[in-house]
């Protein structure tokens, strides 16, 4: 399945990778898949089970018989509708520390190249162009700057009801960032054949329309 295309966006978290790709997908129609999600979801699960985030064999077991099913706009764990609660940054926080194991990572491989199917793929997460899809058409390393991004996960929050302050989201954001760069096992990193693409002061429609117009430009160039 290497002839179908694929677009990954890695970044720092609130970078927008969610709401770009998915509105890029949308755009080409193309299919979607939110790799931070699956991390989140075995971080609920285990969280629920009350398994320690350094308990490493029982999270990769927990992954192994992940019961996860993507229903309509939805995300269901065995059969209960998760979408907000996997949301919550407590979750976000619990995914980093075991996104660390490169066992996990390892298990979750093949349940994220499964998405690879025509007429394409959009897909966002740390390591999707680095180690999932290594031959994607086009990647992207999507950021803004760290105040800017607590101030977009802030307003987030607060439009969902949920409390928040923007020094603890600053802070908790670049811990997060800091241990999903500097750990061993797929790291957030921008390689030499990624696009880096600052989207400090960009609206969401400007930046979807520069992605659009960097596949359209591929695009062209592969034809000739
Ligand atoms: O997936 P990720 O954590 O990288 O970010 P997101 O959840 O897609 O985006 C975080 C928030 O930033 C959302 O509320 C977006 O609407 C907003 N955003 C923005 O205000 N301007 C952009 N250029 C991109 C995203
Ligand atoms: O939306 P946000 O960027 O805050 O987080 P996410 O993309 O939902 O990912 C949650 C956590 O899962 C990240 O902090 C990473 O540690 C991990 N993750 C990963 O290691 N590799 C991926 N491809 C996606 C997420």
């Amino acid at each position: 399945n290497q002839a179908i295309p694929v677009i990954t966006l890695d970044g720092p978290s609130a970078s927008g990778k969610g709401t770009i790709a998915h509105l890029v997908a949308q755009a080409l129609g193309f299919h979607y898949l939110d790799s931070g999600v699956l991390y989140r979801l075995v971080a609920l699960a285990a969280m629920k089970h009350a398994i320690a985030a350094e308990d490493e064999p029982n999270i990769v077991a927990m992954a192994r018989c992940l019961n996860v099913s993507f229903v309509d706009a939805t995300v269901q764990l065995d059969g209960v509708d998760v979408s907000e609660a996997v949301r919550a940054e407590i979750c976000g926080e619990y995914a980093s520390r075991i996104a660390q194991y490169p066992t996990l990572r390892e298990v979750l491989l093949d349940r994220q190249r499964n998405f690879r199917e025509l007429p394409g793929l959009v897909t966002d997460g740390r390591d999707m162009g680095s180690v999932v899809f290594p031959d994607a058409t086009l990647k992207i390393y999507l950021t803004a700057d760290a105040e800017e991004r607590a101030r977009r996960r802030y307003k987030q929050l607060i439009e969902k009801g949920i409390n928040a302050n923007i020094a603890d989201l600053v802070a908790s954001l670049r811990e997060r960032d800091e241990r999903d760069s500097k750990r061993l096992a797929s790291p957030l990193q921008q390689c030499e054949d990624t696009h880096l693409l600052d989207t400090t002061g960009f609206s969401i429609d400007q930046v979807v329309n520069q992605v659009l117009s960097m596949y359209a430009d591929i695009s062209t160039t592969s034809q000739l």
